[in-house]
């Protein structure tokens, strides 16, 4: 039996990049996933996937499109048994250039966008959890951003730095309330994605090869092969923590 058969996984930023990667391993083992992103129709690209994958068109910061995509949840599947918080934006500045709006803007997708997946979710989680011996999953996608800094990415390491402490925080909240709901962060290093490939110039590229020790950038499913154990009875003594995917970054 494949170790997700039975489950079901809500992936946000589902549609490219580390998101679609996490979302084909899910499905490859096992899983029926709901991918979310901000594209009105993916049907085309959705059903290249397989009749286990739908999509929903789900913006993070939006509460009443979390609303709706539990309800479609619901609807589709019948239950939650892992929410995959992914969805998160680069984009930021040094410090003294940067507008209160584009502060906020930041804050608002990788910091509320967590919140609010894990306010809405966790009520059908706890429900389906009480199916499996390792409880329902919530994996974060944080960033080694949200473990150490570097100089001109204030508010991403800010809010990348909030997912590492908000994953904890629930973690404790629902063993306290013996809600079996476990809660982990994920912290990748450079992975090869869009956010990454597309904002960065030459040089940038040039410094995330050259500073990470295995010499080279991850690619998305290297990500997903942790994230998929983590959602998985593999990891059921694991809640608040943080697993670090850098390929020796942060060891320096
Ligand atoms: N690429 C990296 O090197 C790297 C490293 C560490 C952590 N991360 C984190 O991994 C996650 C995925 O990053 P990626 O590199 O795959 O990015 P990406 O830009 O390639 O993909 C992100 C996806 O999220 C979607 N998205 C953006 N804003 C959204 C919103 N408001 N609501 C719903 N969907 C939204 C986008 O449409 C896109 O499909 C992010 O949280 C990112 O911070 C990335």
């Amino acid at each position: 039996m494949s170790r997700l058969e039975g489950r079901v996984a809500l992936v946000t930023g589902g549609l490219r990049g580390i998101g679609r990667a996490i979302a084909e391993r899910l499905l490859a083992d096992g899983a029926r996933v709901m991918l979310a992103d901000l594209a009105d129709d993916a049907a085309e690209d959705i059903a290249s996937l397989g009749p286990d994958a739908a999509y929903i068109r789900l913006d993070v910061t939006d509460e009443a499109d979390w609303a709706r995509a539990i309800d479609a949840i619901e609807q589709r599947f019948g239950r939650l048994d892992i929410l995959v918080a992914n969805a998160g934006i680069g984009g930021s500045a040094p410090v003294r250039d940067m507008s209160l709006v584009d502060w906020r803007k930041t804050m608002a997708v990788n910091l509320d966008g967590v919140f609010l997946a894990t306010r809405y979710c966790c009520d059908l989680l706890a429900r389906g959890g009480a199916d499996w011996a390792g409880g329902a999953a919530i994996v974060n996608i944080s960033s080694i951003m949200g473990l150490v800094a570097l100089p001109g990415v204030s508010a991403y390491n800010a809010s990348k730095g909030a997912v590492r402490l908000f994953t904890k925080a629930t973690a404790l909240e629902f063993a306290a309330d013996k809600r079996p709901i476990r809660v982990n962060s994920v912290h990748p290093g450079f992975v090869e994605t869009p956010l990454l490939v597309d904002t960065s110039t030459k040089e940038a590229i040039d410094f995330y090869t050259a500073s990470t020790p295995v010499g080279r950038m991850a690619q998305p499913h290297e990500i997903a092969a942790v994230v998929s154990f983590l959602a998985s009875d593999d990891a059921s003594y694991m809640t608040g923590s943080e697993l670090v995917v850098d390929g020796g970054y942060t060891a320096q």
